[in-house]
């Protein structure tokens, strides 16, 4: 086990460069399973639910080379010619939810699939109704036993679909279903999340023929064959976003390189509120802030709406902001888990549902808080940690790195006193 060790009081300063989305590759790797040709995937976060990822996908047979560019960024070659088996291995699906959406992309070129139903963060129920319903919507016939899903059909075919919720997983699932059914397969209520526009982009090149991603609706009309394609994954919106409350709580100046700031408009329209000054220059973006945050109430939405992934962070510099702050998370049931070791830390935090009302204090002091299975609450324990008085050590650093890549080596680089140490 591991843990990180923070002496918080630094002020941040420096640049860092921002990696691929994790939110975008995971996709994007499933959607390789479409063709039997290779696909390049350049910017590929080295992240632990890539790494599981990548498991899943040779566990079914698909050959993935690795290799690095001049400048030491990962490259997946992924070859997706001999897979062996449609069940998706159930001792990876069950460290990462996400997995559901191979069922799309197996569906779309097989025709079958089995997989367990997924795990991931327990931020509240992960139910897959949306997923369910939309696959067996294009034709393919779902049965459950036992923990497992088993999807068959004979042809999948285009139809109308209309989504009960803006949900990017089932969004994404439809897509790699769709791009090889027979005849238009139109969604209603899409997500409309950057990531999506991403799997797009990738999968046209791929030779699909979708349209509408980044709106409400997606129209796909299906082909009989897709081939291999090169795609750079877009910049991870929610680490830079992470970043930049980081500096806004602890005081500095901060540039990112390799962002898409029209990716971030909500963030930077809630940390400009809470007094950080931000200037974007093409694909850099800086922050600058040398005051103490004032309070900010956020909402959390689905794209373009504040992201829920973003929830936590704000939570954290709620806790040191002047004011009193007010957080909706309205897209999880119960994302507010980490309150409790903000509270160990000596944050005024009360919760109601999907309420949460932070007291800025003064100062946060060092303890020895948990991260949770929620990557992002452990990402905000770690920016408490950089303000906090003294030191603050947080175990369960595993699940930060699902999410984060080399966390504590960009901060170190920007001034902050932080390592990582094993202990048991
Ligand atoms: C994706 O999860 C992201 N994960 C999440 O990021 C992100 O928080 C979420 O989208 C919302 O933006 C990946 O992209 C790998 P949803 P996903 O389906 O697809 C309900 C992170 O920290 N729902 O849009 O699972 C669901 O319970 C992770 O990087 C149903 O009710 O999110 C939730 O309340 C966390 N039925 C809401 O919709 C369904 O069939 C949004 O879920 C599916 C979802």
């Amino acid at each position: 086990m591991e843990k990180l060790v923070i002496r918080g009081g630094n002020p941040i300063q420096g640049t860092i460069r921002v990696s691929g989305a994790k939110n975008a590759i995971l996709p994007l790797l499933a959607a390789t399973i479409l063709t039997e040709e290779e696909s390049i995937l350049y910017d590929v976060p080295n992240l632990r639910d890539v790494r599981v990822m990548k498991e899943i996908l040779e566990d079914l047979g698909i050959v993935v080379r690795e290799q690095r560019d001049h400048q030491g960024k990962l490259i997946f070659r992924v070859n997706p010619k001999n897979i062996t088996t449609t069940a998706v291995n159930p001792n990876l699906t069950e460290k990462m939810r996400s997995s559901i959406f191979l069922m799309g992309a197996l569906l779309g070129r097989f025709k079958e699939a089995t997989i367990t139903y997924p795990g991931g963060c327990l931020i509240g129920p992960r139910p897959i109704n949306l997923h369910i319903s939309s696959l067996e919507q294009l034709g393919a016939i779902l049965t459950e036993e036992a923990g497992f899903i088993y999807a068959r059909t004979d042809q999948l075919k285009g139809t109308e679909i209309h989504l009960d919720m803006p949900s990017v997983g089932a969004t994404e699932n439809i897509m790699m279903a769709a791009v090889l059914a027979k005849g238009r397969t139109v969604v209603h209520n899409a997500a409309k999340e950057p990531e999506i526009v991403d799997l797009q982009s990738f999968l046209n090149k791929m030779g699909a023929r979708v349209e509408g991603a980044g709106t409400d609706t997606l129209r796909i009309q299906g082909v009989s064959k897709l081939y291999g394609a090169e795609h750079r994954v877009m910049p991870d919106r929610i680490e830079a976003g992470t970043f930049m409350v980081a500096v806004t709580m602890t005081g500095g100046k901060l540039s990112l390189e390799n962002i898409c700031s029209y990716h971030m408009e909500a963030i930077i329209a809630k940390l400009r509120k809470a007094g950080a000054k931000i200037q974007r220059q093409g694909d850099l973006l800086t922050v600058e802030m040398n005051e103490r945050p004032k309070a900010i109430d956020v909402k959390t939405m689905p794209y373009p709406g504040f992201p829920t992934d973003m929830q936590n962070q704000m939570m954290a510099l709620a806790c040191v902001a002047e004011g009193t702050s007010v957080i909706t998370e309205n897209v999880f049931d119960n994302r507010f888990k980490v309150a409790d070791e903000f509270r160990r830390m000596g944050a005024q935090i009360q919760t109601d549902g999907r309420i949460a009302i932070i007291r800025g204090a003064k100062r946060l002091s060092g303890a020895t808080v948990r991260a949770s299975d929620d990557l992002r609450g452990g990402a905000a324990l770690v920016l408490a940690g950089l303000v906090a008085e003294g030191v603050t050590s947080v175990l369960g650093v595993e699940h930060i790195d699902r999410g984060y890549e080399r966390l504590e080596e960009k901060l170190r680089v920007l001034g902050v006193e932080i390592e990582r140490l094993s202990w048991d």
